[in-house]
């Protein structure tokens, strides 16, 4: 599919024992375990607990990490007030990138970055994501935060949004949701988190860095596209049309394509099932018969394959949730995966600084002022 440079396609930028990805097989694994049975068997906090730690908990590590969980969601007070501050109409992603970084100030291990302090900062930032999100998006809608919850980071998150325990299938779809987009070897945002670590600095300050890199459209910011597009198609017969016009002006259709998928995304295949059940069950199943036909044209027209974000994007919005929050959501998974990284990058620590091959002038003479045009 790719047929451009660039963009470190298909550099090996180092070695890690958290994810691995076959593209040509459309295969994943999280520690040697695959994302199917994953998907089907695990909850996010034992993945969390698998990337960590290398090994699925037991259950009473899983009670303690739960324990902790709860422990964490009451944000610290000052950072409740300084969310206040920010202007209601801030895309979440925005307000959660200066969240998690005056989480920072605040943090109980601040100025200790040992692996000890770190993987104590990792729950608590697991936690602390999902209770900024919640906590911004109240507080962008008028209403006074949650400050406290207890339990998985699914339920806690619906809990701390809604301000009620949501029920069994949405906590489970959500907890899905988290186990599928938990971890991916280096994709952008997590590459971006480890050159972080990796000259030292402190774990805050690499989420931050990859909440930047997530928000992008390219990355965890397409699956808000997604959903704005189905949207606007509105119906499934608009949607063949409405593609091809935007391919004949090639324009890129969020949630297709992939860096290193060069078959079908096995998560885009996991959530596909869900979002035809729940679709149907929110009462909008036009919104999977509209991804249907955007899946056909898209193979047929660019022999592309959806990516996680295609429908992940309906199966958020059948769950009630409101679009600016998807990405938000992969961030709240995704902090699992970035906080691995960093530790695993510290473990094993080496400055991480490429090359760039020179293309610019040579040889030019300074221009004093009086003579420049
Ligand atoms: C995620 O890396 C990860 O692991 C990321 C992720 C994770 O879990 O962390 O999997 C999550 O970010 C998934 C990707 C979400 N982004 C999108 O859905 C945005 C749309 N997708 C594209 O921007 C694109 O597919 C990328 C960025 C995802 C990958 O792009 P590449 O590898 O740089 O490929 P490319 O842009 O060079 O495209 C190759 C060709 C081009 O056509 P030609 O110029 O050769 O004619 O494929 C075309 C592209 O125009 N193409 C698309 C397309 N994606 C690629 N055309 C239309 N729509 C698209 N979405």
């Amino acid at each position: 599919m790719t047929s451009r440079s660039g963009g470190l396609e298909g550099v090996v930028a180092g070695t890690s024992a958290i994810s691995s990805i076959d593209g040509l097989a459309g295969k994943l694994t999280y520690r040697g375990i695959d994302i199917f049975d994953l998907a089907s068997d695990a909850t996010f906090e034992e993945v969390a607990h698998l990337l960590w730690h290398d090994e699925l908990p037991t259950q009473s590590q899983l009670d303690g990490l739960l324990n902790e969980l709860s422990a964490a969601y009451a944000l610290p007070p000052p950072v409740v007030d300084a969310l206040r501050l920010v202007p209601q109409s801030t895309p979440p992603m925005d307000a959660l990138r200066s969240g998690v970084s005056m989480l920072g100030a605040f943090d109980p291990d601040l100025g200790d970055n040992s692996l000890e302090a770190n993987a104590r900062k990792s729950v608590r930032l697991l936690a602390q994501v999902s209770a900024v999100v919640a906590t911004f998006a109240r507080l962008a809608a008028g209403n006074e935060p949650i400050t406290s919850a207890e339990g998985p980071v699914a339920d806690a998150f619906l809990q701390m949004y809604t301000g009620e325990r949501p029920d069994e299938t949405a906590a489970r779809a959500l907890d899905v949701l988290l186990v599928l987009q938990a971890d991916h070897e280096l994709n952008a945002s997590t590459f971006a988190g480890r050159v972080i670590a990796a000259t030292l600095s402190d774990m805050h300050s690499a989420v931050t860095g990859a909440i930047g890199a997530l928000r992008g459209p390219l990355h965890g910011g397409a699956n808000q596209g997604v959903m704005e597009m189905l949207i606007e198609i509105g119906s499934p017969d608009a949607a063949e049309d409405w593609v091809r016009e935007r391919l004949a002006r090639r324009e890129l259709i969020m949630g297709f394509g992939h860096r290193v998928y060069k078959t079908a995304d096995p998560r885009a295949t996991i959530l596909r099932g869900m979002s035809r059940e729940l679709s149907r069950t929110s009462g909008h199943p036009e919104w999977f018969e509209i991804s249907q036909v955007i899946e056909r044209v898209m193979m047929d027209e660019k022999g592309i394959d959806s990516n996680v974000d295609f429908f992940s994007a309906t199966v958020y919005a059948a769950l009630g949730l409101p679009v600016n929050l998807f990405t938000p959501i992969f961030a709240m998974s995704r902090t699992s995966g970035w906080t691995a990284h960093v530790l695993e990058q510290l473990g094993d620590n080496r400055l991480i600084r490429p090359r760039a091959e020179y293309i610019g002038h040579t040889d030019r003479a300074y221009t004093p002022m009086a003579e420049r045009g």
